[in-house]
């Protein structure tokens, strides 16, 4: 059979076949001329857990190499200043409050964990690192529901709209605190747009919107779970959070987030939904997208190296570049520092 003329027209068969592409392979240094994808701390953001009540840190076993830090400690601000030190300039805060309730009222209090993390940052490094803050109720209720429950003849449902209220709010005490951006991670409906004008009606117009737009009920969120001790007491979070086997389904989220006033829009996890990344990057190409490296996808990393049978290093990298070749502007990762550290090193495996 004939090629299509249209395929024809844009691949043309060229007359003297390129047939030895090793020759683009042959020196690292060309490869590194021809390479496609680049891979940079200043692309990464580091998740960063602190608790209020905490009076040192906690390592985290289903984090492997991460704590969960006191809101005012000398080493989360060592960590922060270390991760700047490598290139990597965003952190994405998440807070344990010392209580948990049905509403999450410590999520807007001004002495809740991120708040009170925030400031103390600010008091000690500025405004020299970029703060983002997670908006979510999970970590904060009694029930572990992103939203509050409330029976209906269907059953007990996620109560949308009250839910927003309490974003809106937590918002506006993140924003006080100091944060620059603040991430809805709840997938409520209409959560940006709740949040831009509480922030807008207070004067916050300058803080921005980081919205996990796409963000799949996956069962990566496990050690992350654990962490936050957020698991949903009852239920599960499919009435909200979205279903893995929609693609198209993301480039709707994105543009109604778009629409909400977004300044930035994530998808979540990154590496079984890289399909997904390059399918919101092709249709939006000039909107920044953020990946989130999910703490399953961390921990598979290091579980398949403890293993003994994977080079650590070098799958974490191929892992970033993935991402990244799919589409990521930003990358959430728990191996921001030790791939800020690779990199600087220059052992890129490729
Ligand atoms: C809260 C939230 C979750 C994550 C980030 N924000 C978990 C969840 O939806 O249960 C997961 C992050 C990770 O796994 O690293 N809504």
């Amino acid at each position: 059979m004939s090629r299509p003329r249209q395929l024809e027209a844009l691949h043309p068969i060229p007359a003297f076949p390129l047939n030895r592409p090793r020759r683009l392979r042959l020196h690292p240094h060309v490869r590194d001329l021809v390479s496609e994808t680049s891979l940079d701390p200043s692309h990464f953001i580091l998740p960063i857990f602190v608790e209020n009540g905490l009076k040192s840190p906690k390592p985290l076993p289903s984090l492997p190499g991460h704590m969960k830090y006191p809101t005012e400690s000398a080493e989360l601000i060592k960590l922060i200043a270390r991760a700047m030190e490598l290139g990597v300039k965003g952190f994405l805060l998440f807070g344990t409050p010392s209580t948990k309730d049905f509403k999450g009222t410590q999520s807007w209090s001004p002495t809740g964990p991120i708040q009170r993390a925030i400031r103390f940052v600010r008091s000690e490094l500025g405004w020299e690192p970029v703060i983002f803050s997670d908006v979510c109720l999970c970590g904060y209720t009694d029930h572990g529901h992103c939203g509050y429950p409330k029976s209906s003849p269907r059953g007990v449902m996620i109560d949308n709209d009250e839910t927003i209220k309490a974003y809106a709010e937590s918002s506006v005490s993140l924003a006080e605190a100091g944060a620059d951006f603040v991430a809805p991670s709840g997938m409520m409906d209409g959560q940006v747009k709740a949040i831009r004008e509480a922030l807008d009606s207070r004067g916050f117009t300058e803080v921005g919107i980081l919205s996990y737009s796409a963000k799949y009920a996956s069962a990566f969120y496990g050690p992350f779970r654990d962490v936050m001790d957020s698991a949903p007491r009852f239920g599960d979070r499919r009435s909200y959070q979205m279903d893995p086997r929609n693609r198209m389904e993301a480039v709707k989220e994105v543009l109604m987030d778009l629409a909400e006033g977004a300044d930035m829009v994530m998808v979540k996890p990154a590496l079984s939904y890289l399909d997904v990344i390059s399918e919101v990057k092709r249709s939006l190409p000039w909107m920044p997208i953020a990946a989130y490296n999910v703490s399953g996808e961390y921990l598979m990393v290091k579980a398949a190296a403890e293993k003994g049978y994977v080079d650590h290093d070098l799958i974490m990298l191929e892992v970033l570049t993935s991402i990244r070749r799919a589409g990521a502007d930003i990358i959430i990762t728990y191996h921001a520092i030790e791939a800020a550290e690779k990199l600087r090193e220059g052992k890129l495996p490729f």
